[in-house]
């Protein structure tokens, strides 16, 4: 199945899921004129062992491509990295005609193709997302970055690459924790723009599709779907000025969550767990402040308890919560402000609200404890 991002003119991604995806990435590098000077696959130690011979079997040409590793893990998605990958473009004679092969999460994606957009003013570059967050939301849309210090993707471009290839087969690589974290996102994106993908959601039961193999087509399925709503609104807010905003839903107070799990002595939250916490508040916030129905608060925690288990707050955890919420807002283009759902596949952005009604609703998730 061929998707297309179009964000303006010249800016169009071609999207391929489905079981020939190989093929149709063997025709694209067939069909690219002129072919690339030269091929680099971007790759993590993880995404290496368990991904590369995959691709390179079924993708014969990219054998004698050049493989540059980094370490994983968030940390590594700096400008230390940058720099690092930079210079070895560098010393490999990299040009503009030259193609960088993102393969792995998030964060690959995300350097990978800040790399590519910024070195020589613009490389091409496609994405091979290898995680489930990777292939519904981090590779799809064309934001790039790094973290500047602890604070993420303050540096970055809106660049999409040529083109992106989603193969499900790679799911098989994820264990349960991280095929939990990218369903979050899933869950989210039916949220905020899709009230047939969100009601599908409710007939699924998680235990059992995290059980289901990779080429089954419900994952297929509901991967092309999340991919198709978002490119939908990418597609009329490329750089985030408003419409776009809608897909922080759940990522104000999720994000604090993530924050405070990642202390020393805590058990660190995934990204799309804490999201999924963060969802539950901000559903709170949305039957206060954009007129969610209660009802539909309810099934939304349904949805998340008990697959993602609770994670235990105390008061003093509420303090450094509320802190992080306040200093995060400073440091964000939209600022105070967050998104909230009207109703089941209808959000909106900018919403305002109140330290008091922030810890209310903490204070309401605080309550769900079992
Ligand atoms: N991950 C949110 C966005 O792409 O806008």
């Amino acid at each position: 199945m061929r998707l297309t991002l179009n964000t303006g003119p010249g800016k169009a991604a071609g999207i391929y899921t489905g079981s020939t995806v190989f093929q149709e990435l063997n025709a694209f590098l067939g069909n690219l004129s002129p072919g690339p000077d030269s091929i680099f696959i971007l790759t993590d130690k993880q995404s290496r062992s368990c991904c590369l011979e995959v691709l390179t079997c079924a993708v014969s040409s990219l054998l004698a491509a050049e493989v540059l590793e980094i370490p994983a893990g968030e940390k590594n998605k700096s400008l230390k990295s940058a720099e690092h990958l930079w210079n070895i473009l560098a010393f490999k004679g990299a040009s503009r005609r030259s193609l960088l092969i993102n393969l792995g999460g998030g964060v690959i994606t995300d350097l990978g193709g800040f790399v590519a957009s910024t070195f020589k003013r613009g490389v091409p570059f496609i994405h091979i997302p290898t995680s489930l967050l990777g292939m519904v939301d981090a590779a799809i849309g064309g934001k790039t970055g790094i973290n500047l210090g602890d604070i993420k993707n303050q540096i970055g471009t809106f660049q999409n690459p040529e083109a992106i290839f989603i193969s499900t087969g790679f799911l098989g690589t994820l264990d349960s924790y991280e095929l939990l974290s990218g369903f979050a996102e899933i869950i989210k994106i039916a949220l905020v723009a899709d009230i047939c993908l969100w009601k599908k959601l409710g007939s699924i039961r998680l235990q059992d599709l995290l059980k289901m193999k990779p080429d089954k087509e419900i994952w297929e399925d509901l991967i092309s779907a999340s991919v198709a709503i978002k490119c939908r609104i990418v597609e009329q807010d490329f750089r985030e000025k408003n419409l776009r905003e809608i897909l922080n839903f759940g990522h104000t107070i999720g994000h604090a969550f993530e924050s405070l799990s990642l202390q020393t002595n805590r058990n660190p939250l995934s990204h799309g767990h804490a999201i999924a916490l963060g969802m539950i508040c901000e559903s709170y916030l949305s039957v206060m402040k954009s007129g969610l129905d209660s009802g539909d608060r309810d099934a939304i925690i349904r949805m998340i308890f008990p697959d993602y288990e609770y994670y235990p707050l105390h008061r003093k955890d509420l303090d450094f919560m509320m802190e992080f919420i306040e200093y995060d807002k400073k440091r964000r283009s939209s600022g105070a402000c967050f998104s909230l759902l009207r109703s089941p596949g209808n959000a909106i952005s900018g919403e305002r609200c109140e330290p008091g009604e922030i810890i209310e609703s903490i204070d309401f998730y605080r309550a769900l404890e079992r």
